[in-house]
């Protein structure tokens, strides 16, 4: 236990996460890009979707469950259910050197963020006695490339090995295959005891991976129905994983829950997800099509790759949809930043700012001066505030090079404001999506490319397909540049 008390306003008013809207609401060339009179007209069209999710209304089945799980899981988890996940956690942490966690999309973009932008940037690399006593921690299954997938294996052999396999589905393809090989190798080398280092995350009674758990004897830990992949953070797919870091998950769920109380209201400009929701559909509406998450935090980088799936995969129907590009700043100012500059015009950016880094690094002085740094020591900024700057320049200047931005400000690292970060995100993407007139909570695009791949894969059942799809492939024009 921490002895934090989160529900505490001193707690909250130091943990408040701020969206800035001065660089979307301010008049460049005499036309604000969206005009608070704008916002108020919209609102009331937002403040009903609001109220269509919050009364499970509106286009959100998958197949015929409503997916709306994640809306108040922060209010329902129970001491019991984080104490039977923290069990197993550090049951299964303290028996291993490394912990794989196997998973593709909303089975591990979340767990990677936060274990990412809570820990040392080289956590893996530190003694076990710097890691909080924690194994070191790898994530599979996210891809099929086996030079990276073999570099992994090598890199942990003969080391002790946990694995957290998390399939909702239970059929995910990737998954699967990184699924298969580790456990060939924990089998050859524990026989019967692997099922001691494995745990499933699956659906609670349906899928392969859940009868598989069952003939193996896995502990199993679920992901709920009406909870989607990308809103699974909270769920125990993304809490046994956290658990397993050394995270404080109780601190976690105290931040959903916060910025669920903050954002259940609804009155329009007291509501960050409306407000956000709003700024991002008339941004669509404005001609904008890409939206540049940048942040000057290399911890918060994940979250922005996080992002790239929650908003693109709920939003991206029909036609609709912001294309997010994290960005980690200075780096990328060096790259795209010409672009962003003066490219084509479709871009909003997003700032994620972290006010309060848990280094303080001075900039030395030097008389010499022979690299013109020593006015920054002169004013006193340290590597913080030129690092403040990275956003405040950008912000300004690509402002008035015509892409209008926001600020989310996350005043330190810690499971509180990212539990707010995240719901925060969720509540505005199932906004946007009922905004948009589509269903946020489902992705049928994705199934395309899954369908292509088993057809030229030879799946059975996908036969004649993997036919057609050869057959077409094969009429096209092939223009090759041997
Ligand atoms: O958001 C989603 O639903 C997807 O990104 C899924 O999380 C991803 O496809 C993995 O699915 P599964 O957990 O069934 O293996």
């Amino acid at each position: 236990m921490t002895g934090k008390n989160y529900d505490s306003a001193e707690f909250q008013n130091d943990n408040r996460l701020k969206l800035d809207l001065t660089y979307i609401v301010n008049a460049l060339e005499n036309e604000p890009f969206i005009s608070c009179d704008e916002l108020d007209r919209l609102a009331p069209r937002v403040i009903e979707q609001h109220r269509k999710l919050n009364d499970a209304e509106g286009d959100c089945l998958d197949k015929d469950t409503p997916m709306l799980g994640w809306l108040s899981l922060p209010e329902e988890l129970t001491d019991g259910h984080l104490d039977a996940v923290q069990e197993a956690a550090d049951e299964l942490a303290g028996k291993v050197d490394v912990f794989l966690s196997l998973g593709i999309g909303g089975s591990y973009l979340g767990i990677e963020a936060t274990i990412k932008a809570l820990g040392h940037t080289y956590a893996n690399q530190l003694p076990r006695s710097k890691r909080n006593n924690r194994p070191e921690i790898y994530f599979l299954g996210q891809n099929v490339d086996p030079d990276m997938f073999v570099d992994t294996l090598n890199l942990i052999e003969g080391k002790r090995i946990g694995v957290n396999v998390i399939s909702k589905s239970g059929t995910t393809t990737e998954t699967a295959i990184a699924f298969r090989i580790v456990r060939k190798l924990l089998e050859e080398s524990l026989g019967d005891r692997a099922s001691e280092f494995i745990i499933a995350t699956t659906d609670r009674v349906k899928g392969a991976l859940r009868k598989l758990s069952e003939q193996k004897g896995y502990r199993t830990f679920v992901v709920p129905d009406n909870v989607g992949g990308r809103f699974s953070v909270l769920t125990d797919v993304g809490l046994l994983g956290l658990a397993v870091a050394g995270v404080d998950i109780r601190e976690f769920v105290a931040g959903f829950r916060a910025m669920k109380q903050r954002t259940d209201t609804d009155e329009f400009w007291a509501n960050p997800a409306m407000l956000h929701a709003a700024v991002r559909h008339l941004s669509f509406e404005k001609g904008k099509r890409i939206e540049v998450v940048a942040t000057n935090s290399t911890a918060l980088y994940q979250l922005t790759r996080w992002m790239e799936q929650l908003f693109p995969e709920s939003e991206g129907h029909r036609g609709y949809g912001l294309w997010v590009s994290p960005s980690m700043y200075s780096e990328k100012l060096h790259a795209n930043g010409q672009m962003v500059q003066q490219g084509p015009r479709l871009m909003i950016e997003t700032f994620l700012r972290l006010r309060d880094p848990e280094q303080q690094e001075a900039i030395p002085s030097d008389p010499e001066d022979a690299d013109g740094l020593e006015y920054l020591c002169r004013a006193g900024l340290d590597m913080n505030a030129v690092n403040q700057l990275v956003i405040d320049g950008p912000a300004y200047a690509h402002f008035l090079g015509g892409v209008p931005n926001m600020t989310i400000e996350i005043p330190r690292r810690n499971a509180f404001n990212f539990g707010q970060f995240y719901f925060l995100m969720e509540r505005s993407v199932a906004l946007s999506g009922y905004l948009a007139g589509h269903n946020p909570f489902i992705q049928p695009g994705v199934e395309d490319y899954k369908r292509a791949m088993f057809a030229l894969a030879g799946k059975p059942g996908f036969e004649q397909q993997g036919e057609k799809v050869r057959e077409a492939i094969a009429n096209m024009d092939h223009v090759i540049v041997d």
